[in-house]
């Protein structure tokens, strides 16, 4: 099984490379990168092209790891006690209450499956260490119903991290690691093409131009990401804004037309705001 690109999706090189290391080696590949740099994306673009099932598991703050193997659906059991009669029936069979996770239903698939396990570093610290096991091993034990879970088949395993926690280190050593660098110009008018083909080719240069730019301003909060600029674009063209609109050198220009595509707080606006002003007063 080999990943070799996809005709919605732009991987770079290196990162097809990545991908193919974790499916030789089975292991987990985790997956960094700024925001919207297509983490997620890159899950969904591999099960697509291997003909695969995802199976998407969301983290969040509060996600814990036995949620991914399965659920104890106490209340549903306690309720169909009280009401007797036909549920009272299911309610010796504690199997009836036993919720599958998403590792569950990737171990118990009669095909294999890609799993991809979002953001980890949503969750608490404990989360990745908690799942170690699980994914080491492809089993896991159901207490409530004495039962091995074990693997039919060894599902392909993506993991993505913004970068918020810094995840433990016997994590780590079990994982393949690709970092998505941001893409340079020549990709992201790749990413760009892939989205909106036959986009008029001085609207991508000058939007590109001042994309780039924003993205150098030091001291920005928040630098626009891929899925900014497709936003963006995808507006300038709703909006039939010319490109020479969107040129700084433009007397008129103070800030970029629909800039709230790109910039996200107040702050990095009025200094994106004094940074032209002062650029126009050197002119
Ligand atoms: N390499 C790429 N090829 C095509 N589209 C991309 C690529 N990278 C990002 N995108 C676009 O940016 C959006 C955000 O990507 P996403 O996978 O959600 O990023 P992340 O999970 O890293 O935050 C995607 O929906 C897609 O439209
Ligand atoms: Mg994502």
């Amino acid at each position: 099984m080999r990943f070799e690109g996809s005709t919605d999706y732009v991987a770079t090189p290196d990162l097809m490379l990545a991908v193919n290391a974790a499916i030789t080696l089975q292991r987990p590949l985790l997956v960094k990168g700024e925001p919207g740099t297509g983490k997620t994306m890159l899950a969904e673009t591999v099960a697509a092209a291997l003909g695969l099932p995802l199976l998407q598991w969301h983290i969040k703050s509060t996600t814990k790891a036995q949620q991914g193997l399965y659920e104890y659906d106490a209340v549903s059991r306690l309720r169909d006690s009280q009401l007797g009669g036909e549920h009272g029936s299911r309610v010796h069979d504690i199997a009836n209450y036993i919720v599958k996770g998403v590792l569950w239903q990737a171990f118990s698939a009669e095909t294999p499956t890609v799993i991809l396990i979002d953001e980890v570093d949503k969750a608490d610290i404990e989360f990745p260490n908690d799942l170690l096991r699980e994914l080491d091993r492809m089993e896991f034990y159901v207490y409530e119903t004495r039962e091995l879970v074990k693997a039919r088949h060894r599902p392909i395993v993506f993991i993505t991290s913004n970068n918020e926690k810094e995840l433990p280190d016997a994590f780590l050593r079990r994982c393949f690691f690709h970092y998505i660098k941001f893409p340079d110009k020549e990709t992201m008018q790749s990413i760009i093409d892939v989205h909106y083909p036959g986009l008029k080719k001085t609207l991508i240069r000058e939007a590109l131009e001042v994309f780039f730019e924003l993205r150098e301003i030091p001291g920005l909060k928040k630098k626009p990401s891929t899925s900014e600029l497709l936003d963006w674009l995808k507006l300038l063209v709703a909006e039939d804004i010319p490109p020479e609109a969107l040129r700084a050198k433009d007397q008129k220009a103070a800030i970029p037309p629909l800039h709230g595509a790109l910039l996200k707080n107040e702050q990095d606006v009025h200094l994106f705001e004094r940074l032209m002003f002062m650029a126009r007063q050197n002119r």
